[in-house]
């Protein structure tokens, strides 16, 4: 997603701390181990400007919501946005989900939402895709056993190469849908899918139990 660098955003994010938590600072890591093992908490990587999982924590108060993006503009945004709700179970992280791998518990995370991420189309990017190979073994070690992973997209491509490698890692396949059109009651639309619906594009959705041949096969890596 091409978004334009927002000074007053990015300078938002830098100077509000409620409602995130930073990776390199040692009190936050443990206000984010606090935050996690409280209640039951689902992951969303790459939220955009946040609207799913205000939704999401507006439905769900008994849950936690965690977002992790890597886009300071977009995220001082979306933090506004979670600051304004006045929600208190959502909060965010300002980074690339690779680089907290280093600061997250294994087995921790109920959920993984992933809305329409980047698909990446060219060969020589396919590290950056969020279900290329070194993203599906980190999921599998955050994830407690049997959390399922929610994947959405509009693109056809990144569809078939999510399915092929979650096939490949041993993730079961609760649910295939190549014309995802009524929500089911665990969602809600993103900003991307509310766009893509309206130009009649057909929504693509996964959705992916981790199991204990998932775990076999990241250890065999
Ligand atoms: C195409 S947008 C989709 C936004 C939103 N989920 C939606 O459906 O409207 C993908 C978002 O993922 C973020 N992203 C991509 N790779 C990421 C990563 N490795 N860690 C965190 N965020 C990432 C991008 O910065 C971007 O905001």
């Amino acid at each position: 997603m091409r978004t334009k660098y927002k000074p007053k955003a990015v300078e938002y994010l830098n100077t509000h701390f409620d409602n995130q938590f930073k990776i390199d600072d040692e009190t936050s890591k443990v206000a984010l181990k606090e935050f996690v093992l409280n209640k039951k908490t689902y992951l969303e990587i790459g939220p955009g400007k946040g609207q799913f999982i205000l939704n999401m924590a507006q439905k769900f108060p008994q849950f936690n919501f965690l977002v992790c993006e890597l886009n300071p503009t977009i995220c001082g945004i979306a933090l506004k946005k979670i600051d304004e709700s006045k929600l208190t179970n959502i909060k965010l992280i300002y980074g690339d989900f690779y680089k907290l791998r280093d600061i997250l518990s294994e087995d921790i995370f109920s959920g993984l939402f992933l809305n329409f991420s980047d698909p990446w189309p060219k060969r020589r990017h396919e590290k950056r895709r969020l279900t290329s190979d070194l993203f599906l073994v980190e999921y599998a070690k955050v994830l407690k056993n049997n959390a399922l992973v929610y994947f959405k997209t509009d693109n056809d491509g990144l569809y078939e190469y999510s399915l092929e490698k979650f096939k490949e890692y041993n993730w079961e396949i609760v649910l295939n849908s190549l014309d995802y059109n009524v929500l089911d009651e665990f969602d809600a639309p993103t900003e991307f899918e509310t766009r893509y619906k309206n130009q009649g594009i057909k929504i693509k959705r996964l959705i992916l139990r981790k199991t204990c041949n998932t775990i076999k096969k990241v250890i065999e890596e």
